[in-house]
């Protein structure tokens, strides 16, 4: 079984959202023997935005020179994507969505004929095999209700573009309001590590 886990936060051993996943991953390890896991840090490997020049690749144009390690790139993210059974994902939000970095991957793999196509019913997700994990840490507070839940764009966008990929139920694990105070953090932080602990075994 094959697990790949990213992290995206720019805030390296301080990154709640790396803690989080760190501790999914650790517990997944624990439960499943011989689980391969694929690392990749978004943060300190960034992807390259996508250009025109991208696009044309895709349709068959030649690449100039520079472009051909950014496609490998690009390529060996889809096949990692592609490969794994489990994916483990941290996202925390900034500027109430996900880091750009995060986004740079999301257009990686989300890529017509290899996760979604189209066809007589519209779209139809071709990743709806892998189970999908994703640690969310927020600032601040965005529940149903609260004032601020309209500007929520970390878990409802995953949700949607997972979902179109074919991934019906990916699982969030969240720890909210990190920066109102200590105690909050701390609470929110202790949450999520133990709900981290008890995802169910592969
Ligand atoms: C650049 C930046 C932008 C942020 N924007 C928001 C925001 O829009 N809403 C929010 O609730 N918290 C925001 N925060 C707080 C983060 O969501 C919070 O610190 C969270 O823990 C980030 O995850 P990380 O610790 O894994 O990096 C922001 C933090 C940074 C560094």
């Amino acid at each position: 079984m094959k697990l790949l886990h990213i992290d995206s936060s720019v805030v390296g051993s301080h990154s709640v959202s790396r803690q989080v996943s760190a501790a999914i991953v650790g517990r997944l390890r624990q439960a499943t023997p011989g689980l391969e896991v694929v690392y990749r840090d978004l943060a300190s490997t960034p992807l390259s935005h996508l250009s025109g020049a991208h696009l044309a690749a895709a349709q068959g144009a030649a690449p100039e020179a520079a472009l051909q390690q950014d496609l490998a790139a690009g390529r060996a993210v889809m096949d990692e994507f592609l490969a794994a059974d489990i994916v483990v994902l941290g996202a925390p939000m900034y500027n109430f969505t996900i880091p750009s970095q995060l986004k740079a991957w999301i257009d990686r793999i989300v890529v017509a004929g290899k996760t979604f196509k189209y066809g007589a019913q519209g779209a139809e997700g071709l990743a709806g095999n892998k189970r999908v994990i994703i640690a969310v840490s927020r600032g601040g507070f965005y529940g149903a209700g609260s004032p601020a839940a309209a500007g929520e764009y970390v878990e409802s966008y995953l949700r949607w573009v997972f979902g179109f990929i074919g991934v019906k139920n990916p699982k969030f694990i969240s720890a909210d309001g990190v920066q109102v105070g200590p105690e909050h953090r701390e609470k929110a932080v202790a949450g999520a590590l133990q709900a981290a602990i008890s995802v169910a075994a592969a």
